[in-house]
């Protein structure tokens, strides 16, 4: 946007000085005029009584003239009157009006007398008659002619040296009212004026003032502390905006980032439940086949399809972590302890170049997590850390209590305020970028050379923390390091080590011969279900099959209880496993369950974590881990 600077045109200190000029002048003007009129009054009266006494005195030699008709004399007598030099004309004359003597001036008319007439008349006359002093008869008459302008020229040079004066001293009071005007008003009006100009809307500063403005405390001042108070309120509002607007924004990627993650979860997941089947049916057959009567050959490569398919069930199981269905076993962890064990089988993989240290508040809460998940997240953070401080640095594993607020929860989806344990791993490492910070939970995504990082690291840790109510929180900056802090929600409960009957139970080596043992199997996949009842019936079990839920119930209805019922999680009719438990159950009291699942969503719930008495049977499984999960529900059944 760009910015209308305007000028001033007309100052205010020239303008209110011109009008003070023309004020001045006209008053001056007028009462000069006024003035002048009544000194006008006062001289002429003053002349004319002057000049009065003038021919009075003169008036005696003058009748003396008239009385002798004696031209001489009468030309003495206007001598002396010429002295004047007002006088133009002076004439004696005779009682019968015959002039006895007259002079007149030589008259060469000034600029003053060539505008007098304008105003006044330019000569005078005045006359006396003359009077015998013994007879006291009229003998003749004095006239003179006056130039009233000589008469008045000092009146009129003292007028206009006063009119010039008046005029001097009104210039020099306007030019010191146009200063005061400029010091006190234009001046400051301007710099405030330039100073608002140069306000930039985008970034408004309030400005300092300068020692004149801020000590006048006068109005201008008034009007520049205003200004500086509205534009730090604008900037404080500006900067309110930009950061609701940057909250808004970061909230938004943050949530269209955990929306992709959820995606990809729901896509990965069900990718790993298919392929987890596919899995089972090629391990299981592999396993079906007998290697007693296979060559030495054929039995290296039955060994390497086997080995092939339980690298297929880790990655798939790793998938599972991030798509958060991985069966968890929680128990309730002492971070203290756990961090110390933590350090004995993490120190191999670092490096001797790295500075490498543990510290955990010896008033940490015990959370709820499962510890081998735990373990590998931190193991997965360590490493990374690791990596990134490929020539050495300093790497931290703290672990303290974090009570996250709901502003903070706010940004986060599905994390609710309340007590957390923070793990948190720091690195001086290398950073990581915006972008990197912004696709490093996708799965799959590395910066590694191929072949050193599957990008599957961070997407488990990820999956881990959301599926135990927790949180992951990466903080880099690029050639400075990366705090990723892990959050796992506090334990109410003090005890530690497993919950009972949780997980992964350890069984030890099963039996296996399972004969006189009836087990039914509800599988919707046809070859899963085929291999399972291959395999049970090689240990010599009854096998009763079902590819859906509402048979196997129709079957348990007129039929006397099997003793373990083996059940896929998902099938594709309206029953699913734990449906279908539940019938079988009221049918047959104290009926042995095992579940199957490509992965533990359904009898999981939500958080995916097992209830007291469920054992999962993890897809692919080996016969070995069948064995194992049937030897402890037959010992459970048939009792010490
Ligand atoms: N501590 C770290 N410092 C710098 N960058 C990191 C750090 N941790 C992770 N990253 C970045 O995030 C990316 C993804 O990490 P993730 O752990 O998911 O995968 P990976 O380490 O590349 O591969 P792997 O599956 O072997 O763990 C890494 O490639 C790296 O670019
Ligand atoms: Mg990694």
């Amino acid at each position: 946007m760009t910015q209308r600077r305007r000028k001033v045109r007309s100052g205010i200190a020239v303008t209110l000085a011109a009008y003070g000029l023309m004020i001045a002048a006209a008053l001056g003007l007028v009462t000069g005029c006024i003035q002048i009129v009544q000194d006008y009054r006062t001289q002429t009266k003053r002349d004319e009584t002057f000049i009065q006494s003038i021919l009075q005195i003169s008036s005696s030699g003058a009748a003396e003239a008239a009385f002798q008709l004696d031209s001489d004399l009468a030309a003495e007598a206007i001598k002396s009157l010429m002295i004047y030099d007002f006088m133009f004309q002076v004439r004696i004359s005779d009682e019968r009006g015959a002039v006895l003597a007259e002079v007149r001036r030589a008259f060469e008319p000034s600029l003053l007398d060539r505008l007098t007439p304008l105003f006044s008349k330019p000569f005078r006359n005045y006359s006396i008659d003359l009077t015998n002093q013994s007879t006291r008869l009229n003998v003749g008459t004095l006239e003179v002619m006056v130039n009233q302008n000589t008469l008045l020229s000092d009146f009129y040079s003292r007028s206009v040296r006063s009119m010039l004066s008046g005029l001097l001293k009104n210039l020099i009071l306007t030019l010191i009212l146009l200063n005061l005007f400029y010091v006190t008003l234009s001046r400051p009006l301007s710099w405030l004026a330039e100073k608002l100009n140069r306000v930039d809307p985008r970034q408004p500063e309030p400005f300092d003032l300068p020692g004149s403005i801020g000590k006048a405390e006068n109005e201008v001042t008034m009007v520049a502390l205003s200004a500086n108070s509205i534009l730090a309120a604008s900037r404080k509002h500006l900067q309110e905006l930009e950061e609701a607007n940057s909250k808004a924004l970061k909230l938004d990627e943050k949530l269209r980032q955990s929306e992709r993650l959820s995606v990809v979860g729901q896509l990965v997941g069900g990718v790993a439940h298919d392929y987890n089947n596919i899995l089972a049916i090629i391990l299981g057959n592999l396993e079906l086949v007998r290697p007693e009567r296979l060559t030495q050959a054929e039995r290296k490569a039955l060994e390497r399809a086997r080995s092939t398919v339980i690298r297929g069930a880790d990655l798939a199981a790793q998938l599972l972590v991030f798509s958060r269905k991985q069966p968890l076993a929680p128990s309730i962890i002492l971070a203290g302890d756990f961090l110390q064990e933590l350090h004995k089988f993490s120190r191999p993989v670092l490096g001797e170049q790295h500075e490498f240290n543990f510290a955990a508040d010896p008033d940490v809460w015990p959370c709820l997590a499962d510890k081998r998940q735990l373990e590998a997240a931190l193991l997965n953070l360590t490493i990374n850390a690791s990596h990134a401080t490929p020539k050495g640095g300093k790497i931290l594993i703290e672990c303290f209590n974090a009570r996250l607020d709901a502003e903070y929860c706010a940004t986060e989806d599905t994390l609710e305020p309340g007590d957390y344990v923070c793990f948190r791993v720091s690195d001086t490492g290398e950073g990581m970028s915006e972008t990197v910070m912004s696709h490093a939970f996708e799965p799959y995504f590395t910066t590694k050379p191929e072949g050193e990082g599957s990008g599957l690291g961070l997407s488990m840790v990820y999956g881990f923390a959301k599926q135990s109510g927790g949180h992951v929180k990466i903080h880099s900056q690029e050639n400075v390091g990366t705090r990723v802090e892990l959050y796992l929600p506090r334990s109410e409960q003090e005890a530690d080590g497993q919950i009972p009957g949780m997980a992964h139970p350890h069984i030890a080596a099963g039996r296996e011969n399972l004969s006189g043992k009836r087990i039914l199997v509800v599988e919707d996949h046809p070859d899963v279900l085929e291999v399972v009842k291959d395999h049970l019936e090689t240990m010599q079990a009854t096998v009763i099959t079902f590819t859906s839920g509402q048979d196997a119930i129709a079957y348990a209805q007129n039929n006397t209880p099997v003793d373990i019922a083996i059940l896929d999680v998902i099938l594709t009719d309206s029953m699913n496993g734990p449906d279908v438990k539940e019938v079988l159950s009221q049918l047959w009291p104290g009926l042995k369950t095992v579940f199957m699942s490509g992965y533990s969503e359904g009898i999981l719930g939500e958080t995916g974590r097992f209830d007291q008495n469920t054992i999962l049977l993890q897809k692919p499984f080996s016969r070995q881990r069948l064995v194992e999960v049937l030897t402890q529900l037959n010992e459970v059944c048939d009792g010490p």
